[in-house]
């Protein structure tokens, strides 16, 4: 039995002023018609069988999750609500211990809703080459093979080959690493970044986090225990969950696991970290820029333009972020465009 549980919990303030705190990023259609959270579970129609998701998000969300699933007719297995974010490892563990109670050996594929994957097809055979290898109690990771020293990523070194799988044994992972250590790992050629999907069986997670981090596995089971289901949606228990240590998986658990392994991914994967990410993987015009909405562009090259409410008109732009909303509008280099969670952290802070 396999589940997908797809975690949508995060902000996404990279990408403001369209990613807002009540309406991130996985929430938005950012390209093409669906959000990246309807793409995320539409993608698996590859794999070939019937799916029913078990979604984590917070319990403000939760309407807008709802509808999303229900106008494309997607039927969910529960809609856990969190009363508080408390980051993966926690959202991954009321997942695993629901999913549990109701199936025993049931696989977990945990998909973050906010990523954007471009080669389907070969996403989905990956997938079915974890298969064997979480079947074998194994906690699989989705290997990305590194283009920049990246420290916002997870960093894993494979080490031998299973026998009869394409997967490797994992030596070491190493989450967020800082610059010079993200360095000497990319110049190595022998780490792949983690795509922050993974695949396992949910009593092997609950095994694994129940040694590496008892408080967060402990906190979750009373959460859940006291949960009350209300119609589509499941109500974590606040005062449990609340309590509940924040960590994620990376590094509550799979920093600590001897019982990890890598498959590489090659499948056009973005988690859409920021604006650039989104410019390099829409379709780019000549000139090399991405116009959406009502755009005049003039001599303007390699940019990402887009209007939402008004004409939004650009002369002699170069590598350049534009995105105009009902009241907020973005002008931004696209070397750093990384900044732009310093404009969120300054207007949280000003409010
Ligand atoms: N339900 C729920 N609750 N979801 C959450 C929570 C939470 O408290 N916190 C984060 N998420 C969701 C986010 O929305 C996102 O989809 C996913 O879980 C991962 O969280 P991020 O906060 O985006 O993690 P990250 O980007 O710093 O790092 C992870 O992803 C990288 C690749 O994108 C790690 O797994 C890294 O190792 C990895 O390289
Ligand atoms: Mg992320």
């Amino acid at each position: 039995m396999l589940i997908p549980v797809i975690l949508s919990g995060g902000v996404g303030s990279r990408l403001w002023p369209l990613s807002r705190e009540h309406y991130p990023k996985q929430l938005l259609a950012l390209v093409g018609n669906n959000t990246l959270l309807q793409d995320t579970i539409l993608r698996l129609a590859g794999l070939g069988q019937p799916l029913r998701p078990l979604m984590v998000c917070n319990e403000s969300h939760r309407f807008l999750v709802a509808e999303q699933l229900r106008v494309l007719n997607l039927q969910a297995e529960n809609i856990l609500l969190e009363p508080s974010g408390r980051n993966t490892a926690p959202a991954v563990a009321v997942a695993a211990l629901h999913a549990v109670q109701q199936h025993p050996d049931a696989l977990l594929l945990v998909l973050p809703a906010d990523h954007i994957i471009t080669a389907t097809e070969q996403f989905c055979s990956t997938l079915k080459q974890a298969i064997p290898l979480a079947e074998a109690n194994y906690l699989v990771t989705f290997g990305i093979v590194p283009n920049c020293a990246e420290t916002g990523y997870g960093y894993i070194k494979a080490a031998q080959t299973i026998p009869q799988t394409q997967g490797y044994k994992v030596e070491k992972f190493v989450e967020k690493p800082n610059l010079a250590t993200a360095q000497h790992y990319v110049e190595s050629g022998e780490y792949y970044w983690n795509s922050g999907m993974f695949l396992f069986k949910a009593s092997r997670y609950l095994e694994e986090l129940e040694k590496f981090a008892p408080a967060i596995f402990a906190a979750c089971q009373q959460a859940l225990s006291h949960a009350t289901q209300d119609q589509d949606f499941l109500r974590l228990d606040a005062n449990a969950f609340n309590n509940c240590p924040s960590d994620s998986i990376d590094y509550a658990v799979m920093e600590h696991t001897e019982a990890a392994a890598v498959l590489p991914l090659d499948a056009g994967w973005s988690d859409v970290g920021a604006w650039t990410a989104l410019w390099a993987v829409s379709a780019q015009d000549k000139q090399g820029n991405v116009l959406l909405g009502d755009v005049i562009a003039e001599n303007v090259k390699n940019s990402y333009l887009r209007a939402e409410y008004r004409l939004l008109a650009a002369i002699g732009l170069d590598n350049h972020i534009v995105i105009e909303t009902a009241d907020a509008v973005l002008v931004a280099h696209k070397d750093q465009v990384q900044d732009v969670k310093k404009i969120v952290t300054h207007l949280k802070n000003t409010a």
